[in-house]
């Protein structure tokens, strides 16, 4: 019977054999399945496993306390977090276009990642390289089909050449679902296994306009309210995701007490899908809408809008940029 069980002791063997008493690096963004294939390498080679963990600056709250404290927490893995945020504030200073800042965010990224990776190979024997590669991705990047590439999606993306890592790929042949249940089964919290989606290049794509910190800290304060409610209200399993954007070139009147205010509106953007090619927006109770947007006019200063995003994909894509 082929139970998660099984599932998960069939590649701790493969991965066992495949690595011997060597090394592996494994770089963690946060998302299931990066989580995933890491804790079942440990599970495999215990501490010959290390994995990287780069914070550009774009994560949402608590996310990087979520890989640092309770995935560690969860797993006992050697972290190393690299702290980038300045130079990914540098790299994106002046930049509007959407495309040009995912370019910029994935060729920061991959700097980064493969400097970590040297410094890493400099201190021992690292040989292998962990990727949570699921079996969609293969069939993706295989077929080559037009659709996933209307955004640059730069974590599905190749390896440089020059670096010489022999591939781990634990979750080669699981669909989503499968990973969520290794993931439990494996000990993760559930933070991590139930995670929505969220896009590699992060808020730097859901802020229209630069990229700066103050703007930053607003949607980071803004996101983490609704996603508060969202949760609050039970309906995290109901929707895909909800994108915050904040419309940062944008401005409207408000008054708040007795004064008037020139702020910035923020796009709720709920979606309810299957696999992301196709969205219908989610119809979202009233009463959560307004107190998602109660708080977040109260809460953060430089917003005195709340709007609501009622576009399916097709036309709209999920992420404004
Ligand atoms: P769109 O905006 O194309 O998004 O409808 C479809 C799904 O993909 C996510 N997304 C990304 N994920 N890197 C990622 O890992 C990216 O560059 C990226 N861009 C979009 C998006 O959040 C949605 O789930």
């Amino acid at each position: 019977e082929w139970t998660t069980a099984s599932i998960v002791d069939d590649q701790i063997a493969k991965i066992r054999e495949q690595i011997g008493d060597g090394r592996a690096i494994c770089g963690l963004s946060g998302g299931v399945d990066s989580a995933v294939a890491a804790a079942l390498v440990q599970r495999a080679i215990g501490d010959r496993l290390t994995c990287v963990f780069v914070d550009h600056g774009l994560l949402r709250a608590g996310e990087r306390t979520q890989v640092e404290r309770d995935f560690v927490a969860a797993t006992g893995v050697n972290l190393v977090t690299v702290d980038a945020r300045e130079r990914f504030l540098d790299a994106l200073s002046g930049v509007t276009d959407p495309e040009q800042k995912r370019k910029i965010i994935g060729r920061e990224f991959i700097r980064v990642f493969e400097q970590a990776e040297r410094d890493l190979k400099a201190e021992g024997d690292y040989r292998f390289l962990v990727q949570g590669t699921l079996y969609p991705d293969v069939v993706e990047s295989g077929g080559g089909s037009g659709a996933s590439n209307i955004k640059s999606h730069h974590n599905v993306g190749g390896l440089p050449e020059d670096l010489q890592f022999e591939l781990v790929e634990p979750l080669r042949l699981l669909f989503k679902d499968e990973v969520r249940r290794v993931g439990l089964e494996l000990g993760l919290p559930e933070t991590i296994v139930h995670r929505q989606p969220f896009p590699g290049p992060g808020l730097g794509i859901r802020i229209i306009g630069e990229v700066t910190a103050d703007r930053l800290e607003t949607l980071r304060a803004a996101d983490a309210i609704a996603r508060e409610e969202l949760t609050a209200a039970g309906l995290d399993r109901d929707i895909w995701q909800c994108p915050v954007v904040l419309l940062a070139d944008v401005r409207s009147v408000g008054v708040q007490g007795d004064g008037r205010t020139y702020g910035h509106p923020v796009v709720l953007r709920p979606v309810s899908s299957e696999d992301a090619m196709t969205a219908d927006w989610t119809r979202l109770p009233y009463d959560v809408l307004e107190r998602i947007s109660t708080r977040i006019t109260n809460e953060v200063a430089e917003v005195n809008r709340v709007v609501l995003d009622v576009t399916s994909k097709p036309p709209g894509t999920i992420e404004w940029e």
